[in-house]
């Protein structure tokens, strides 16, 4: 895994590295340039200054002097008449100025005087020349020269400066790059091992995240995971443990009263009466089973409800119409109120469950006599289903948890009712892929109401 590290290190370096040559290269080249068009100006103007104070005053005192100047100074002198004898010179330079003068072209020169050997990379000396003018005529030259030695002493100094701080940039770079791509690849490969883990079944994963950067977020979103994935394996477990609990019943009455009812000597009366036993309970588990592999389609998001434009009080209508016989049976009173005929979008097969669910719980929590209300209305920009009974009501502390599954605030209440703890579980689910809420009100010992808030558009 240091792979990436020096993927990206690499990438890094190489382009850091041509970035930085393209620069260093055309620093120097600008900076050598400078400099050596400047040792050329200087020495340039050094000779015109000569040839000003000789055209001024042409005569021996003055070359005598001109020369002794230059004997002294790094530069040397020689002048020369019109044709190209040499006249005067100072110390040093006569063998070079011997060979150089007789193939200098001086018809060109300009009066400002200019370079006439300017290879100082493989010549002894740089030289310019200046004409002398008097009254119009050519009198002679000044020839400047100077000793290229200097310049490539100064150049080689340059370059080796130049070579000192491209290495050391180029140290810094690579310690620069070798910093970075670890800040930036070792979250990534803890990433990578929590990951690793993660598919294990490992989900004690725990990511220090810091900053709000992308990287930062995907930690997140993987510790995210993990502790979902750990929940979900959690709940899992609890679930299928309560599955096993909740069979365990029924199959202990059912094989218990199998085996009475199989022996011989028994009253056939008492048989059919453990026969009935027998098959509420396989009914019972049959209920369960159904209502289990419900929530498990759910659970798979497999299951996907299927829209319908519906108008709410012809659908509330249709169910009350449905469940009126079963309270009447009962002794009690089913009403339906539903006023604002508004559409709203639902699954009608899905959520007929719901309602029938609740109405279920209403009749069979509730005691004789007492009335269930269907309310449908709006509310705002929501869709309220409201159904209310005056039964036994909830108790505040069990409250909070009878969505969930197989919670039950008197178990063996709701087993003579037929009920498996899993209603309101699966009723909450379907609410929810609807994009609603489902809440209950409830005051213990006066009755019930259960309120599914629905959004109006779409
Ligand atoms: N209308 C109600 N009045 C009183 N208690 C209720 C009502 N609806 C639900 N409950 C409580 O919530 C529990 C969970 O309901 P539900 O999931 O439908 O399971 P079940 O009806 O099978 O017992 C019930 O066992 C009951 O204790
Ligand atoms: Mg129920």
């Amino acid at each position: 895994m240091r792979k990436i590290s020096f993927k990206l290190g690499l990438l890094f370096f190489v382009f850091v590295l041509g970035i930085e040559t393209v620069l260093f290269a055309s620093l120097y080249v600008t900076l050598v340039n400078a400099r050596i068009h400047e040792e050329f100006e200087q020495l340039l103007a050094r000779g015109n200054n000569h040839r000003d104070v000789l055209e001024k005053s042409y005569h021996l005192s003055t070359l005598e002097h001109v020369v002794m100047m230059e004997s002294e100074a790094e530069t040397d002198v020689v002048i020369t008449d019109a044709k190209g004898n040499i006249l005067y010179f100072s110390d040093r330079i006569l063998p070079f100025a011997k060979k150089l003068i007789p193939h200098t072209d001086v018809r060109h020169i300009p009066h400002g005087g200019m370079v006439v050997q300017n290879n100082w990379k493989k010549q002894a000396y740089i030289a310019t020349a200046s004409p002398i003018r008097m009254d119009g005529k050519t009198k002679g030259y000044v020839y400047m020269f100077q000793r290229t030695a200097s310049i490539q002493n100064m150049i080689s100094k340059l370059k080796h400066h130049f070579l000192v701080v491209g290495i050391v940039s180029v140290f810094l770079t690579i310690m620069t790059i070798f910093f970075l791509s670890r800040v930036i690849t070792i979250p990534l490969i803890r990433m990578k091992q929590a990951t690793e883990k993660l598919s294990k079944g490992d989900f004690s994963v725990r990511l220090q995240v810091k900053g709000e950067d992308e990287l930062a977020q995907l930690g997140k979103a993987i510790q995210t995971l993990a502790t979902d994935l750990e929940y979900l394996k959690k709940e899992r477990n609890e679930f299928l443990a309560s599955i096993s609990h909740e069979l365990r019943t029924p199959l202990t009455y059912v094989k218990g009263y199998a085996d009475i009812a199989r022996r011989p000597n028994i009253a056939e009366e008492e048989r059919a009466n453990y026969l009935s036993i027998i098959y509420e309970e396989a009914e019972h588990m049959q209920k369960l089973v159904k209502d289990l592999f419900e929530l498990a389609k759910m659970d798979q998001h497999s299951f996907h409800i299927e829209k319908q434009p519906t108008l709410l009080c012809l659908f509330l209508k249709k169910i009350y119409e449905k469940m009126a016989p079963a309270f009447q049976t009962k002794q009690m009173a089913l009403i339906y109120r539903c006023e604002e005929n508004v559409t709203v979008h639902i699954d009608r097969q899905r959520f007929e469950q719901v309602m029938m669910n609740l109405l279920d719980n209403a009749l069979k929590y509730s005691h004789q006599g007492s009335t269930v209300s269907i309310d449908g209305r709006m509310e705002k920009k929501n869709v309220m289903i409201m159904i209310s009974d005056e039964g036994i009501g909830i108790p505040e502390a069990d409250l909070p948890h009878i969505f969930e599954r197989f919670y039950r605030v008197d178990k063996s209440r709701s087993r003579t009712g037929g009920g498996t703890g899993l209603g309101l579980a699966i009723a909450k689910e379907i609410v929810e892929a609807h994009g609603g809420s489902i809440h209950a009100i409830s005051q213990f010992g006066k009755g019930t109401s259960m309120i599914i808030t629905l959004p109006r558009s779409e």
